[in-house]
């Protein structure tokens, strides 16, 4: 298989951690770089737990620190009631060893891809500030990427934040308005495909067991944010968002997809909304004018769930 050269915009963030361990531990991915934002948490945390990530799997991968405020609208107030204080579960970490790369996430971005031109897929797993810049800073950006893969967003299913608005895109719906009007091939992983079915819990227990460094990290963290997501239920449930755009990186073949025009809500009830028109369904100018995207609408979750345990198990 061809090996996928990507940068991956995070917010660490437990499912974030769960995703750049599984494109760590994949022989056909090469990450040219962590590019973080705020979102869980604040960017400077985002920052520091993308260094303490790399530190665990002992790789040497360069952090950039990203957008620390929404493009329009006040400072967020993260999401620490899911991922602990410390983005982490709570759970103890040591002090990052590495540094930050000076450059910011959006620079690194344009640079990167600069230098690969054609070759690069930008997986963006957390809000998307860091790319509506890099588009800022350099227009001609969407005819140098690849691919654009990004988790984010609810098209035929209710949002996490709000009934419309999932929470990547929620946190930063201009930004994400500028991401999606561009003329860049975009491939959305929303709630449609991640909220779809819960991984069971003993998911993490088995990661830990194929990976006791990775895989325990992964079950310790997601402790915390197993309670969050399984208030009321009869059974601990976990949800791990972040990884599904680079397992379909690694097996497309477990994805169905639909082609829509795609516009996001900015106003203060739609805030963050990912409106979908597929291809062929409206007469409305308000979507024929916006960009197609590619909808993740599907996926066979037993194909994936042994993708995600055969991987950390390498
Ligand atoms: O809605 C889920 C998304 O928001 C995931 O990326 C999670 O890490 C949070 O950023
Ligand atoms: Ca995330």
């Amino acid at each position: 298989m061809a090996t996928h050269k990507i940068i991956l915009d995070t917010d660490p963030g437990i499912d974030d951690a769960m995703a750049i361990f599984f494109a760590m531990q994949s022989p056909d991915i090469e990450i040219l770089g962590l590019t973080t934002v705020y979102g869980n948490v604040p960017v400077s945390m985002s920052a520091q737990n993308a260094l303490r990530l790399c530190d665990i799997a002992k790789q040497s991968i360069p952090v950039t620190q990203g957008v620390g405020m929404p493009w329009v609208g006040p400072e967020s107030t993260y999401a620490h009631f899911v991922h602990g204080d410390n983005g982490f579960g709570d759970i103890p970490v040591a002090a990052p060893l590495g540094q930050l790369d000076p450059r910011s996430s959006a620079q690194f971005i344009v640079d990167t891809v600069k230098a690969n031109p054609g070759e690069v897929t930008l997986v963006a797993v957390g809000p998307l500030g860091n790319l509506a810049l890099a588009l800022r800073l350099c227009p001609e950006l969407p005819s140098l990427v690849k691919q654009v893969y990004i988790m984010g967003g609810a098209a035929f299913v209710k949002g996490n934040v709000t009934p419309l608005a999932e929470a990547n895109i929620w946190n930063d719906a201009h930004a994400a308005d500028i991401v999606f009007g561009a003329s860049w091939p975009l491939t959305m992983f929303g709630l449609d495909v991640t909220y779809d079915i819960p991984f069971a819990p003993d998911f993490v227990d088995i990661l830990a067991q194929k990976n006791p460094i990775l895989g325990g990290f992964v079950r310790d963290s997601a402790q915390f944010y197993m309670d969050f997501y399984s208030q009321g239920l009869p059974e601990r449930v976990c949800y791990f968002h972040d990884a599904f755009p680079l397992a379909y990186l690694l097996k497309p073949d477990l994805f169905t997809f639909t082609r829509g025009h795609a516009r996001i809500g900015t106003g203060e009830l739609d805030r963050g909304q990912t409106a979908i028109a597929p291809v062929g369904s409206t007469m409305s100018p308000l979507w024929l004018e916006a960009p197609t995207v590619n909808v993740a609408t599907r996926v066979d979750h037993a194909q994936l769930t042994q993708l995600f345990i055969d991987t950390y198990a390498l």
